[in-house]
């Protein structure tokens, strides 16, 4: 679906071949982390069967083209890159055919894992919350950022399910306004109160009202728990901490970058400063304004009270912590809180 377009528009795009698919991640037709990754994935069972290969060798060096174009378009989402390198764990085979057909049923796994994963998220989040609850989020992490359900608004879906949810605060996520164009748009169509704010509003409703948590969800988070998501998710976690409120990240084990050791070295996307001065193509700034446009931001793990995954709770986040998801039998949320 053409999130471009959203709310006022819901518009497909059909993606014959990868490069299409690398234009759609790239302008951000398509975003998300888990989604972006899902649908590189895709992207490349499509370069493997948009044109006809004389040879295994000859339908290789294409897809290993085909997978340079798709990893040069956002450079933060570390699930980017894991689905393009699992993929690439199956470019090889007997025939094209059998290449072709692995490529496109490996794909349908990571999507398929990939909803598992927001499923059991949303299990273990849910728990954390109180009754009741007021959740913040920033962002769009529902079903438009992955695979379906979500990975934040995956935890908030189901912990409304459970009937804990009284509210959620949207920040509108400015400049993109993914709060306000997307997760007003999900939760609508899901019948969960909601009410939209500014971003620079959230302080002011910590201090003044009642609000039980914040959850986000994450593009790469480094082997010791630092969180990179969405520019200003920082400035919520910082308010957490003086409001006393827990600020949780949820994503799957797919976002966590464990040769990143620090989340300083994340590669932060800096993006056209038009996206700041104008909005939908107005300007909203003098012309020739300088601007800027980091698209993401780093919130240290001291701020962070847990990291829910798919494989367990994370809390807090810690090397420790991050390296017992990883195990074969990862122990539960009891015991990662010990850790
Ligand atoms: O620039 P975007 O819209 O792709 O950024 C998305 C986010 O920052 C999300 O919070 C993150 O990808 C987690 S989505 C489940």
């Amino acid at each position: 679906m053409d999130q471009l377009l959203l709310p006022g528009k819901e518009t497909w795009i059909p993606c014959a071949n990868h490069k299409q698919v690398a234009a759609c991640i790239k302008h951000m037709n398509v975003r998300g982390a888990p989604a972006i990754g899902c649908v590189a994935a895709y992207g490349l069972a499509l370069a493997a069967q948009e044109k006809k290969f004389s040879s295994t060798q000859a339908l290789i060096t294409y897809l290993n083209s085909a997978k340079a174009t798709l990893a040069a378009t956002r450079p933060t989402a570390v699930n980017l890159f894991w689905a393009l390198e699992r993929m690439k764990g199956f470019f090889s085979g007997d025939s094209v055919k059998e290449i072709q057909e692995t490529l496109e049923r490996e794909a349908i796994n990571i999507f398929e894992e990939d909803l598992a994963a927001n499923r059991r998220m949303g299990e273990l989040g849910a728990e954390l919350f109180p009754q009741n609850a007021v959740i913040l989020t920033h962002c769009n992490t529902g079903s438009l950022a992955t695979s379906g359900w979500g990975t934040a608004l995956g935890v908030i879906r189901t912990a409304y399910e459970q009937g804990k949810v009284k509210k959620v605060l949207v920040d509108e996520t400015r400049p993109y306004l993914q709060g306000a164009r997307l997760t007003a748009w999900e939760l609508k169509k899901d019948g969960i109160p909601y009410e939209l704010i500014t971003d620079n509003m959230a302080a002011h409703m910590m201090k003044t009202e009642k609000v039980d948590a914040a959850i986000v969800g994450s593009d790469r988070i480094s082997a010791q728990g630092d969180v990179a998501n969405k520019i200003g998710t920082y400035g919520v976690a910082v308010l957490c901490k003086y409001h006393n409120i827990p600020f949780y990240a949820a994503a799957p084990t797919s976002t966590i970058d464990l040769k990143m050791s620090e989340g300083r070295n994340i590669p932060i996307e800096e993006r056209s400063v038009k996206e700041v001065t104008h909005i939908r193509g107005s300007a909203i700034a003098p012309a020739g304004t300088v601007a800027r446009h980091p698209a993401f931001d780093v919130t240290p793990r001291e701020l962070v009270t847990a990291i829910i995954t798919e494989k367990g709770v994370a809390r807090p986040p810690s090397a420790a912590s991050i390296a017992a998801l990883f195990q074969t039998h990862a122990p539960k949320q009891a015991a990662l809180a010990a850790i």
